[in-house]
């Protein structure tokens, strides 16, 4: 077997909501991890602590215990925040949503170049790996629309270019298939897997969309904040 490469690890990430009667364990001791180059599926119903534990590892939210480590950098030492994060967060870190949340006012290749600016890229270099991104993704030739003038799909693109232009090690993503039709969101769960494998990025993706489950590489399914790691794809 080759040797696997890890992108991030969770030892014992628990957390609770509330006191008294608003008490919840939203999270319980919680321990997994995500290679790179794979896709993973988080599956449960509703209130089951899905976006609990991205937030979590996407280092916005903070659990009560537990440790994290992303790219090899530790960042969470029993509950509590290690290191640099900012970095992490900026270059370690990708984020997906299911609206794409692009800034109305730039361009698309403007809303990927936001990030790297942020990040002291040089122009030109931003300019080069921006371009590369979008040929990629297949929306080059939407560079200079605003983003309502984009469909859906493409927009989402553009949320997908922006979180992987920094090559992150993990990419995090809530329903991002939610608001698409069958193909189209099959089509966007595939353009994580290219990701995955081109790049070397850990995908771990919020979805009920059963639909493309076959394209996913392992499944978690979680329930009352216990995780239960399936090592195959759900249709495999
Ligand atoms: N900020 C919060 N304050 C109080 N309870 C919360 C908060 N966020 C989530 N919860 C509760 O924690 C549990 C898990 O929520 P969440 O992680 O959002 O689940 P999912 O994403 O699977 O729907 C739910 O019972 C939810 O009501
Ligand atoms: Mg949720």
């Amino acid at each position: 077997m080759n040797p696997t490469k890890i992108a991030l690890r969770a030892e014992g990430l628990s957390k609770h909501y509330g006191e008294g009667n608003t008490f919840i364990q939203a999270l319980q001791s919680c321990d997994f991890e995500l290679q790179a180059g794979e896709v993973v599926a988080l599956l449960g119903p509703s209130g089951s602590g899905k976006s609990t534990l991205l937030t979590i590892i996407g280092l916005i939210n903070r659990p009560d215990c537990g440790s994290l480590w992303i790219g090899g950098n530790q960042v969470i030492r029993d509950g509590t925040l290690v290191g640099d994060v900012n970095r992490v967060r900026r270059q370690e870190l990708g984020f997906v949503f299911q609206r794409s949340n692009l800034i109305p006012f730039l361009s698309a290749e403007e809303n990927v170049r936001v990030v790297m600016e942020l990040d002291g890229t040089s122009p030109s270099e931003a300019r080069v790996r921006c371009r590369e991104i979008m040929e990629d993704l297949g929306i080059a030739d939407r560079a200079d629309n605003a983003p309502n003038q984009l469909s859906g799909g493409q927009q989402q693109r553009v949320a997908i270019a922006r979180a992987l232009v920094n090559h992150p090690s993990v990419l995090l993503t809530d329903e991002p298939t939610a608001a698409l039709d069958k193909e189209r969101g099959r089509q966007v769960m595939g353009l994580f897997k290219k990701a995955a494998k081109q790049r070397g990025a850990a995908v771990l993706v919020v979805t009920h969309d059963h639909r493309s489950l076959d394209l996913v590489d392992r499944t978690f399914e979680i329930e009352d904040g216990l995780l239960e790691i399936n090592e195959t794809s759900a249709d495999s």
